[in-house]
């Protein structure tokens, strides 16, 4: 039932291309121009009077609703706040008919997220499910459903439904700017050409996987670690570092690379593993600079970069893995891999439940 790996997970993050295919299967447009979302019942009218989105879930699913974030901000213009299903009740949040709620949830089941979707419709707002359970509490109790095609994840750190749900985010904010014309042709076909490649750049990611067994051995015999980066690649750091911890047992922290020197960088001291997300061409600079000061404090660094840009990082990091190029926005999708394999290794290497970590459960059914 492993297909032959040693873990669930380490197979659930090799399927990751085919659940990136499976997730876009029937869902672009045969001149790849548009994207397509015949299974939503929102029209168009509807999709013209959303005047605010609500992204809502828990763990993971919270850490692909802040990337759903930056790309519904971007590609629709639409204004999204992304909660912690277990705050968002609690804050009274303002939910008003022309709000969009969207729950994002694996299992379909979590506690905290339906009870979200409950507010949120007693409220009058529309619901959207993002969930890779078709029958689930969460996709019965939605208006709209948008189901990831990840198959079964077993293991109880999430890798592919996190991919695929930022697939759902990028398929739904494309979606959205086709009907709302905030995106020229042009940019929406190149933006779906770009998704199309991703399939194949994991499987060379992939590949390259073996390097990351060192990293994680070093890493293994630490206690503490951060992990930095700056707009998706922060959303994307916090994806690791819960990874890491989940399963590795080890504490970690991710920061937004910049607020670093509002106290984090206290911490930084000889020899402390930090791993740091640069793949936003336009923050390049920026993250390069911050990477300089934990480094002159001592720090041992690992660049998650864009492939083509290894001379010039080389003499800023420790080590590096270079990541195939896309789109910034849709990079998660690709820097996420080496995170996911590292803390997976790292769990390996201090002989863990990789599976089954202590304390946790796959599907969270209490409040
Ligand atoms: O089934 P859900 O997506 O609603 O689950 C949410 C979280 O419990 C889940 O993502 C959790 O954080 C994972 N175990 C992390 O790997």
């Amino acid at each position: 039932e492993k297909a032959g790996f040693d873990h669930f997970m380490l197979k659930e993050i090799h399927e990751q291309p085919k659940a990136y295919r499976d997730t876009m299967l029937g869902r672009i447009a045969d001149d790849g121009k548009s994207v397509n979302l015949t299974e939503l019942s929102m029209t168009a009218e509807y999709v013209k009077s959303i005047r605010k989105v609500h992204i809502v879930a828990c763990g993971t699913a919270y850490h692909a609703g802040m990337v759903g974030k930056t790309v519904i901000e971007s590609l629709a213009r639409i204004p999204v706040e992304t909660d912690v299903a277990s705050e968002y009740r609690y804050r009274s949040p303002i939910i008003t008919p022309d709000t969009l709620v969207i729950v994002v949830s694996q299992s379909g089941e979590t506690a905290d997220t339906l009870a979200a979707l409950r507010e949120a419709k007693r409220n009058g707002a529309r619901v959207l499910a993002i969930t890779n359970v078709v029958g689930s509490s969460v996709a019965r109790e939605a208006d709209d459903v948008l189901v990831t095609w990840a198959g079964p994840e077993i293991a109880v750190a999430s890798t592919k439904a996190y991919t695929s749900q930022l697939i759902a985010f990028y398929l739904f904010g494309l979606h959205l700017a086709g009907i709302l014309g905030t995106k020229d042709e042009a940019t929406v076909a190149g933006i779906i050409t770009a998704l199309g490649e991703l399939p194949e750049q994991v499987e060379i990611i992939l590949e390259n996987a073996p390097v990351l067994k060192q990293v994680a051995e070093s890493i293994s015999h630490h206690k503490n670690l951060f992990f930095i980066g700056r707009g998706v690649d922060y959303a994307v750091a916090q994806e690791g570092s819960l990874k890491l911890k989940e399963i590795s047992y080890i504490h970690s922290e991710a920061y937004a690379a910049g607020e670093l020197k509002h106290g984090t960088l206290a911490l930084i001291e000889e020899g402390i593993p930090v791993i740091a997300l640069i793949t936003q061409e336009e923050l390049y600079e920026k993250t390069l600079s911050n990477i300089k000061e934990v480094k002159a404090r001592g720090a041992h660094v690992l660049g998650i970069i864009n492939a083509g840009n290894e001379v010039e990082v080389a003499k800023s990091v420790d080590e590096l893995f270079a990541i195939p190029k896309t789109l910034p926005l849709l990079s998660p999708a690709l820097s996420v891999i080496p995170l996911q394999l590292i803390s997976y290794y790292a769990s390996l290497a201090l002989e863990h439940d990789v599976d089954k970590p202590r304390n946790l459960a796959k599907s969270v059914t209490v409040e």
